[in-house]
């Protein structure tokens, strides 16, 4: 069962964790395993492994057997996310991928378009690749404002108040469960987005004839959505849920 502390969140899984999201929240190192499968481990993170392995035809026994040999394997290298405060994993979030977001967002629009007006003639897959990563990144840069200037200020301000032992804000969004809807909704997009193009480019390939750039814009793709599943699933299958049951405790007192 899953409990809480007063002051410092402290959020402990006594049960095995029974998803593929809560399986990577208990060691991130699992993660390389879903990735290595196409299998979604951030917006599609609350499913159990075998209905994530039936949704992409996979066998649960051989996905399981690699996760059960990580188990075996001394030492997560993963940082222990799970025992941060909910103000720190908000602030280490905006640092950390809105920021690589907001870093990378220029390059990599100019060098979607670039290639695709150089090579889209013969690679017509590239026009599509540059249409969807505009949607991706017009779609992200107002998801980020929305988190950074509404959703997170709220959830800190509540880790904040629970640290201090002081009152709880009050929310202006009514139950802090309904901006975490629409930003899993966005999350859902933005991840349906990049795993267009990831299968339009046939997993970030770069053709024999592929020039430099081209081959960079693939490298740079891969590297951006890798970066999106690490940061969707601190907010997911971490962040959220634990703002959503911090709330309720709240209102249980
Ligand atoms: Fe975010
Ligand atoms: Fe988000």
């Amino acid at each position: 069962m899953t409990t809480f502390d007063t002051g410092i969140i402290n959020l402990t899984m006594a049960q095995k964790p029974v998803t593929i999201g809560e399986m990577v929240v208990a060691d991130y190192r699992k993660a390389e395993v879903f990735r290595k499968y196409g299998m979604d481990y951030c917006c599609g993170g609350k499913k159990p492994l075998e209905e994530a392995c039936r949704k992409k035809g996979l066998d649960p026994q051989t996905v399981q057997k690699e996760l059960d040999e990580l188990d075996l394997m001394p030492g997560k290298t993963h940082q222990d996310y799970e025992s941060w405060s909910l103000n720190i994993l908000a602030d280490y979030i905006v640092e950390h991928h809105h920021r690589y977001i907001v870093e990378a967002l220029p390059m990599l629009y100019e060098l979607t378009n670039k290639v695709a007006r150089v090579h889209g003639d013969r690679h017509p897959e590239l026009v599509r690749i540059a249409q969807h990563f505009d949607a991706v990144a017009q779609e992200l840069q107002m998801h980020m404002i929305k988190e950074e200037q509404m959703l997170f200020p709220y959830i800190k301000q509540m880790a904040i108040a629970r640290q201090d032992g002081k009152p709880m804000p009050t929310p202006i969004f009514g139950s802090v469960e309904n901006p975490i809807r629409m930003m899993e909704a966005e999350h859902e997009s933005a991840g349906g987005g990049m795993e267009a193009i990831r299968q339009l480019s046939s997993d970030y390939t770069p053709p024999l004839d592929a020039c430099t750039s081209y081959r960079v814009l693939f490298a740079k793709l891969n590297e951006f959505e890798q970066d999106l599943h690490q940061h969707v699933h601190l907010e997911n299958n971490l962040l959220f849920p634990k703002a959503i049951a911090m709330e309720k405790d709240r209102s249980a007192a």
